[in-house]
């Protein structure tokens, strides 16, 4: 019997499930279709069982992911993040997959997450896709707080550049290190988008990540899964040079100036991100202690210890 990835048990500690079995709104569209050859081209050389999607509207990349996951062998999670109530682009355009009327208005509110359920149970999906129904940044740190990294972490929100990079800095932070080949894939990578073009490329360089594209799609992959980005330009993915030996190449001095600057910046958050980690595992460490201690002492001694428990907690 296949396991499925570990980041699912620790997702329903958080009150996170699988989507399951539930209606489907024969009334809403279906969705198929997009990057196949990219989303292929992944998994093939990544091997990701568990995913994060951060942004995910209808479901359509989503049952993409899904599709490519489920030709590879042994069990797999899909983990979207996503408000279900839209972008700017969907006030702004009418008609058609991205435009309002899609949002399905009810009661002023949008109901995209019908939609994206129906596509999830009609693709046979349910019980591996994982909806998380928040905003990126909170969707995010939940992960990064409660110590869930994925192997591939899939950026579709917000298309703005502070939106964007924002969700690309923290998933950056999300791969799991156990992974040598875990990444980072940003949709929308072209001049149409150019806040998520200017965020990709900075956090690559931050980041000192290899920027390999096709179809739009960006891959930020670390120098310890340089075997990947050799392949994907085998592939026929395009390279672009953030870097060379190390170090900023190109641009003005300017240019290096700012990369050197977010550089530091990542680095703090870095060193914060890991600070919370350490700090977790501590009150961690400290609450398994406790409930030896407390499984040893009579009644009197065991209250004030849970009052210290709960203390703990609570941090
Ligand atoms: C471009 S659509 C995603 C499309 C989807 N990946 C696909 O290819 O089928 C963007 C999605 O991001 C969501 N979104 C926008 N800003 C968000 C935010 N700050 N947090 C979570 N979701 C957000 C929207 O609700 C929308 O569903």
């Amino acid at each position: 019997m296949p396991h499925p990835p570990k980041q699912v048990q620790q997702l329903a500690d958080l009150g996170f499930s699988p989507l399951g079995a539930g209606p489907i709104d024969d009334s809403r569209p279906i969705v198929a279709g997009g990057k196949v050859e990219a989303f292929g081209d992944i998994v093939a050389l990544a091997s990701p069982r568990f995913v994060v999607e951060v942004g995910s509207w209808e479901g359509r990349s989503a049952v993409l992911w899904g599709n490519a996951l489920a030709q590879t062998a042994g069990d797999w999670a899909l983990a979207c993040i996503d408000t279900w109530l839209g972008s700017v682009e969907h006030r702004q355009i009418k008609t058609g997959e991205w435009g309002i009327e899609r949002l399905y208005l009810e009661d002023h509110c949008p109901s995209i997450f019908r939609t994206f359920a129906s596509n999830i149970r009609r693709a046979g999906m349910a019980d591996n896709v994982i909806p998380l129904p928040i905003d990126s940044p909170q969707g995010l740190e939940i992960l990064a707080v409660s110590n869930i990294y994925a192997d591939l972490i899939y950026v579709d929100a917000a298309h703005d550049y502070a939106a964007a990079r924002a969700d690309i800095a923290v998933s950056l932070m999300l791969r799991d290190e156990t992974n040598a080949n875990a990444l980072v894939l940003c949709d929308d990578f072209h001049p149409a988008w150019p806040g998520v073009q200017q965020a990709v490329r900075e956090c690559a360089a931050a980041s000192f990540a290899r920027l390999v594209i096709r179809d739009g799609q960006a891959a930020l992959l670390s120098k310890r899964a340089d075997a990947i980005a050799d392949a994907l330009v085998a592939r026929g993915w395009t390279e672009e040079k953030v870097f060379s030996a190390g170090k900023p190449s190109g641009g003005s001095g300017a240019e290096r100036e700012v990369i050197q600057r977010l550089t530091a910046d990542l680095r703090v958050e870095q060193h914060r991100a890991h600070a919370v980690r350490v700090e977790r595992d501590r009150a961690n460490a400290a609450l398994v202690e406790l409930d030896a201690l407390r499984s040893t002492f009579s009644w009197r001694i065991t209250a004030p210890l849970r009052a210290i428990r709960g203390a703990l907690r609570r941090r």
